[in-house]
C-alpha cells in the first residue's frame, strides 16, 4: 500500500482554516473510532480526521490534499466490511457525517435530496413521514450513511424487488479527485445529456470522487406487510422454493437464507428462543408487502413448496422478532472474534452446491476454522463468514474467492472490493476492464488523492 502518513505544518494549517480546529480531530481518543472498522479486522492509523460541513469545504480539503500530496479515505458511518473506509496506510480520514441535511420530501416527484452524512434510517423516517418509503434497507440502517451506501452501491434485503442503491440514485452532488464538481440533483427521470456521473460514482468506493449529497428515489408505502419464517430439510429445496415464490408472488420483497448453525449461534448469543421445536437444515425468511393483505397469497405460495415448518407474523413486534434471527447473524458471528467476511454471488442453480462445499474447503485449508453462511437468496448473494482465522491469514480468502470464480460467480455482491479484496479483482475482471478502470481513475483522480489503496490492485 502507498502510505503518506504525516501532515506537514503548512498543509495542517490550511486544513484547520477550512474546517475549524474543532473539526480537525488529532487526539488518540478522538481518532480511534475512525481508524478501526466495525468488525475489528481492519485497524489503521490516521494523522487527522477532517470533518467538513458542506461541499465547498470538501472541495477545499481535496484541493489542499492535491497540492500537498496527502491521501484521503472518505468515511461515512464506518459500517463497511472490506477495509475500504479506514486509513490502513496512514491516510487522512475525510468524515462526511456533518453533511446531514434532509430536504423536504418532493412528494410529486417521489424523491428526496439528502446530505451524505444522513443515516439510512433517517431517510426511511423522512420518507415514511411523507407517506412514502426508501427501498434500501439492511441491518446497519441506523449507522450507515447515504454517502457510504452510494459509494459502495449498497444492496440489502429488498434488492429482489427494488434493485440496489444504484437503482435509487437519481443524481448526486460530488467533488471529483480532479477538483471538478458534479452537481446534478434535479431528479430528472429522463436525462441523457452526457455521461451519467451518478451511476459511475455509485459503487466507485470513494476512489473517483466524494459524494456530498444524493437525490434518492422513493417508492410506494404499502399498508400491509407480512413475514414468514420457513424451514427446509436442505438448501436445494429452499432455493427451489424461493425461485417458485418469485414467479407467483408479486408482493415478495425479501427472501433471506440462513442455516441451522447460524440460527443456533444467534439464539445463544442473544438468548432467543428457537423458532421451531425441531432443528432444520435451512431457513428462509420471506417478507411480502402490498396495498391489500398479502397473508393469504403468501400462505398459498408457501404451501406449494416442500417445507418443514413455518411461522407467520403480521404485527410489527412479531415481524421484528422473526427478522432478528436473520439480521443478528452479523453481530453473533462477531462475538467469536473478527471474521473473514465474503460477500459473493453464485448462479442460483449452483448455490446449494456452493453452500455445501465451502465449509469443507475452508476446514481443509485452516483446520478449526468455522464457516457461517447466510444471505439474500433471492438474488444469489451468499455471505460467507469464517471465524477462527487470524485477520492477516488470507489462505481462506484465496480458497473461497477462487471457488466463487470457478462457479461463475462474483467475488463481491454488495460489500465491494475495499482494500481486502483488491488482490482477487482479476478473478472477476479482465485485464482490459482493469486497465479501463485505471484510466478512469487517472482521469478523475489524477493525483491519486482519493482512497488510493481501495478497489484497484496495486499496479506492477
Ligand atoms: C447482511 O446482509 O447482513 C450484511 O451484508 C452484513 C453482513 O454481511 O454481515
Ligand atoms: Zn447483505
Amino acid at each position: 500500500m502507498s502510505a503518506r502518513s504525516a501532515i506537514e505544518p503548512a498543509a495542517f494549517a490550511e486544513l484547520v482554516a477550512i474546517v475549524g480546529p474543532r473539526n480537525m480531530l488529532t487526539a488518540d481518543d478522538e481518532r480511534a473510532t475512525y481508524e478501526r472498522d466495525w468488525t475489528g479486522r481492519f485497524v489503521g492509523h490516521t494523522p487527522a480526521v477532517v470533518r467538513p460541513a458542506d461541499t465547498h469545504e470538501v472541495a477545499a480539503v481535496i484541493d489542499v490534499c492535491r497540492r500537498h500530496g496527502l491521501a484521503l479515505v472518505p468515511q461515512g458511518g464506518n459500517t463497511g466490511l472490506v477495509g475500504g473506509g479506514v486509513p490502513l496506510a496512514g491516510e487522512v480520514v475525510l468524515s462526511l457525517r456533518r453533511l446531514a441535511t434532509v430536504d423536504p420530501v418532493d412528494v410529486v416527484a417521489r424523491q428526496v435530496t439528502v446530505g451524505a452524512g444522513v443515516s439510512i434510517a433517517a431517510v426511511q423516517d423522512a420518507a415514511a413521514a411523507a407517506g412514502l418509503r426508501y427501498a434500501v434497507d439492511f441491518a446497519a440502517r441506523d449507522t450507515a450513511t447515504v454517502g457510504g451506501t452510494v459509494a459502495t452501491n449498497a444492496g440489502g434485503i429488498h434488492v429482489l424487488r427494488y434493485g440496489g442503491t444504484r437503482e435509487q440514485v437519481m443524481g448526486v452532488d460530488a467533488v471529483l479527485g480532479s477538483g471538478h464538481r458534479v452537481q446534478r440533483l434535479q431528479g430528472l427521470v429522463k436525462d441523457n445529456a452526457g455521461y451519467h456521473f451518478a451511476s459511475l460514482l455509485c459503487g466507485s468506493e470513494g476512489t473517483l470522487g466524494v459524494i456530498t449529497a444524493a437525490r434518492l428515489r422513493l417508492v410506494t408505502r404499502h399498508e400491509h406487510r407480512v413475514v414468514a419464517l420457513v424451514a427446509f430439510a436442505d438448501v436445494a429445496t429452499a432455493v427451489e422454493a424461493v425461485a417458485a415464490w418469485r414467479s407467483i408472488l408479486d408482493s415478495l420483497e425479501a427472501a433471506e437464507l440462513f442455516l441451522a448453525d447460524g440460527l443456533a449461534l444467534v439464539c445463544d448469543a442473544f438468548g432467543l428462543a428457537a423458532p421451531f421445536a425441531e432443528r432444520w437444515a435451512a431457513y428462509v425468511l420471506v417478507e411480502a408487502s402490498a396495498h391489500h393483505d398479502p397473508t393469504d397469497e403468501l400462505a398459498a405460495a408457501v404451501a406449494v413448496a416442500d417445507i418443514g415448518d413455518v411461522a407467520v407474523a403480521t404485527d410489527a413486534t412479531r415481524r421484528a422478532a422473526l427478522w432478528r434471527y436473520r439480521e443478528d447473524h452479523t453481530l453473533a458471528v462477531n462475538t467469536l472474534g473478527p471474521p473473514h467476511k465474503f460477500d459473493v454471488t453464485v448462479p442460483l442453480g449452483r448455490l446449494a452446491q456452493f453452500v455445501d462445499e465451502v465449509p469443507q474447503r475452508v476446514a481443509a485449508t485452516v483446520p478449526g476454522a468455522r464457516t457461517w453462511l447466510f444471505g439474500h437468496v433471492g438474488d444469489g448473494n451468499v455471505h460467507v463468514n469464517v471465524t477462527g482465522v487470524a485477520p492477516e491469514d488470507d489462505r481462506v480468502d484465496e480458497v473461497v474467492l477462487t471457488h466463487v470464480a470457478e462457479m461463475g460467480g462474483s467475488i463481491s455482491a454488495e460489500h465491494g472490493i475495499g482494500t481486502a479484496k483488491t488482490r482477487w479483482l482479476p478473478l472477476g475482471r479482465s485485464a482490459d476492464e482493469i486497465a479501463a478502470m485505471r484510466a478512469i481513475k487517472r482521469a478523475l483522480d489524477p493525483d491519486a488523492v482519493l482512497n488510493p489503496n481501495a478497489l484497484l490492485p496495486p499496479s506492477v
